[in-house]
């Protein structure tokens, strides 16, 4: 978001728009545009009725510049793109260009609780004060909403999936009205998760059976109310029989029945319902395949406002994870794609981690569903009955920097460019970023870029290398914890469900051997995962148990991979730190020292997940540590009795080393 207002004011001029949209983009121009005037125009050309009303034409000759829509708020992206070139050093001799968003439905899902926190959230309390509203409204509101504009983000769900039925009585709709009136002009849409047991919740109905006349009519009439206050009101996110929350399983009704009833309450309004694929049950010999199970034999049941929404793995969201194996299997039903901004699994305001590289990872991603190069963008992009959806659960909070690391913020952009523009590559994003938001000296753009494309691969290293997967404590998913063990707990919920270490190797066998997971992948993909001779190294223990001393392709055992892997995560670590003071004098003093002080304690975690993971595998393995690798600093039994501090709802807020 461009942040350096011009001296003189730009001449900008509107054609044929006058709408809200419009102003902001005559508003943000005639502050920041610095090289002459701007025309913004709508026109019904034929290109610009193709490219949509959120779609943009940019044209100029060196002197002034066009920016042509077929909508106002097509004007709006134009001039936030137009700002976007000329901090990151864009020539602006004759431009020609044509834009228009990959997804028509570009979304942060916000896990806020009416109580103010926010689960796996680590930059404060929540944006929204809901004690304070509808009457005064934070000037932060508009804020947010002004920088979601301005990377093409065009909804938010205002509320966790795991949802109090509260949200939806009527002294909090009023409050959810006033969110909607801030962020309509910037051309956001507001959308609610909702709890499926609402009807009954909130003591309406003794049910909240989707088959039942009276839950239906329920909804219908809630959907009414909605709308009467929010006209253009986006629809409902929803986690039903999922870790606890009610459902239409509660009933032996299917998850396509309980969609549907809410899809057709919201229907007349043209609102869609995004119903949430990330279902398992305890007790489940493999928790990756249930997903895949329930919804797959579902497919073609859904309305048509129903869009299925799919978290980028099969499991949740880790470090790294193959992607999910629904994607591309249900050919008559819109599937939408989930991210997760919020760091919960990957050192949460403490690390940074560039997220592009792991969104990119996915979206490119072959499913061969129905054929080869049927990647997960093109099938998500693709809009089966008019909608096309991508999400990412916000990391957003009342911190001043909005998100606890600085860096962190590089996520919420990196999120809403790809899901604008999702060929757009890694380091393009990281350079854009940077320049915007630090320096666009190369000698400062090149080395930390540099740094941010490195820093997902690290986080796996040092975290979880060669496929493993949720191994973290049990109680916060900040540290490492491949020991905890709860008895009676559910085995899903606890590390040695998913690393199986034993005396013979680890790793999860999901080949044919195993528990058949590879099955639900299409060919010539399946093969090649079931193959532990094939299987890409970066999945081998998500898919297969793996014996101690079986070499890899550098040579190398198991083992001695382990702990090269976890080596080279820390030494990354380590050279973040060194790239990072080398750039001291492009930054200014605060967030210099703000990222030197996180880039501390990551290499200081990174040493603790490299200590307790190989000391406690070397338990199983029984392995020395090769010759020339650097020998552990801890000790196991203390790092088990490590307690770092909880805050809001249970996450970790610490900013110290344990
Ligand atoms: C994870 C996360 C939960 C969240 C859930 C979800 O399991 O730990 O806090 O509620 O995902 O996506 O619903």
């Amino acid at each position: 978001m461009p942040s350096q207002p011009n001296s003189s004011p730009a001449n900008v001029t509107l054609r044929n728009a006058k709408g809200e949209c419009a102003l902001i983009a005559k508003r943000e121009l005639s502050t920041f545009w610095k090289e002459g005037s701007v025309l913004l125009e709508i026109n019904k050309d034929k290109v610009s009725i193709q490219l949509g009303e959120e779609g943009f034409q940019i044209h100029s000759d060196g002197k002034s510049v066009r920016i042509i829509s077929s909508g106002e708020k097509g004007l709006m992206y134009g001039a936030y793109e137009l700002l976007r070139m000329q901090q990151s050093g864009v020539s602006m001799v004759n431009l020609k260009i044509q834009e228009k968003p990959s997804y028509k439905i570009r979304i942060l899902d916000h896990w806020d609780n009416p109580d103010g926190t926010i689960e796996r959230g680590f930059a404060g309390h929540s944006l929204w004060k809901w004690d304070e509203l509808p009457g005064k409204l934070s000037p932060r509101y508009s804020e947010y909403a002004r920088a979601n504009a301005s990377i093409g983000i065009n909804g938010c769900v205002l509320n966790n999936v795991n949802a109090s039925p509260k949200v939806l009585e009527k002294e909090n709709l009023i409050k959810v009205k006033a969110l909607a009136d801030v962020f309509r002009p910037y051309g956001i849409r507001v959308y609610l998760s909702v709890n499926f047991a609402s009807p009954l919740a909130l003591g309406d109905l003794k049910t909240a059976d989707p088959l039942d006349k009276n839950v239906a009519k329920w909804w219908k009439s809630k959907a009414k109310e909605i709308y009467a206050l929010i006209p253009d009101f986006g629809g409902f996110l929803v986690k039903a029989n999922s870790e606890g929350q009610p459902g239409p399983g509660d009933y032996k009704r299917t998850h396509a029945e309980g969609a549907n009833m809410l899809a057709e309450a919201i229907k007349p309004y043209g609102g869609i319902i995004m119903w949430r694929a990330f279902v398992y049950k305890a007790n489940d010999k493999d928790r990756a395949k249930q997903a895949f199970q329930e919804f797959q034999p579902l497919d073609g049941q859904f309305r048509d406002n129903v869009i299925i929404q799919i978290k980028n793995g099969p499991v949740d969201f880790q470090p790294r994870e193959p992607f999910s194996p629904l994607f591309g299997a249900l050919s008559r039903t819109q599937e939408m794609i989930e991210f997760q901004i919020t760091q919960e699994y990957l050192g949460a305001a403490n690390h940074l981690v560039f997220l592009a590289p792991l969104f990119k990872e996915c979206l490119e991603s072959d499913t061969y569903r129905p054929s080869q190069g049927s990647t997960i963008a093109k099938i998500t992009e693709k809009a089966l009955y008019g909608y096309s959806a991508i999400a990412g659960v916000a990391n957003i909070g009342d911190d001043v920097n909005w998100c606890g690391h600085h860096f962190a913020q590089a996520n919420w952009y990196a999120f809403g460019r790809l899901a604008w523009n999702s060929n757009l590559s890694s380091e393009q994003i990281s350079k854009e970023w940077l320049k915007q938001t630090f320096s666009s000296d190369e000698r400062f753009v090149e080395p930390v870029s540099k740094m941010m494309l490195e820093s997902r691969e690290a986080a796996v290293h040092y975290m979880m290398p060669l496929g493993i997967h949720h191994i973290f404590a049990g109680n916060h998913h900040y540290g490492p914890e491949p020991w905890y063990f709860v008895k009676g707990l559910r085995a899903d919920w606890q590390p040695f469900y998913y690393h199986k270490a034993d005396s013979l190797g680890m790793g999860f066998d999901r080949s044919s051997q195993g528990t058949d997971a590879v099955h639900q992948y299409a060919e010539p993909l399946c093969s090649q995962l079931d193959n532990v001779n094939t299987c890409p190294e970066k999945y081998l223990l998500w898919f297969h148990h793996v014996a101690w001393s079986h070499k890899l392709s550098s040579g190398k055992s198991l083992w001695e991979e382990l702990c090269n892997n976890y080596q080279l995560g820390l030494n990354e670590t380590r050279n973040f730190q060194k790239c990072w003071d080398s750039v001291e004098d492009y930054v200014d003093l605060q967030r210099f020292q703000d990222v030197q002080r996180k880039l501390k304690i990551q290499t200081h975690d990174a040493q603790w997940w490299k200590d307790a993971c190989l000391l406690y595998f070397q338990q199983f393995s029984k392995m020395p540590f090769p010759a020339d690798y650097e020998r552990p600093v801890y000790n196991l039994d203390d790092l088990k009795k490590v307690l770092i501090p909880l805050g809001l709802f249970g996450n970790p807020t610490r900013d110290m080393l344990p």
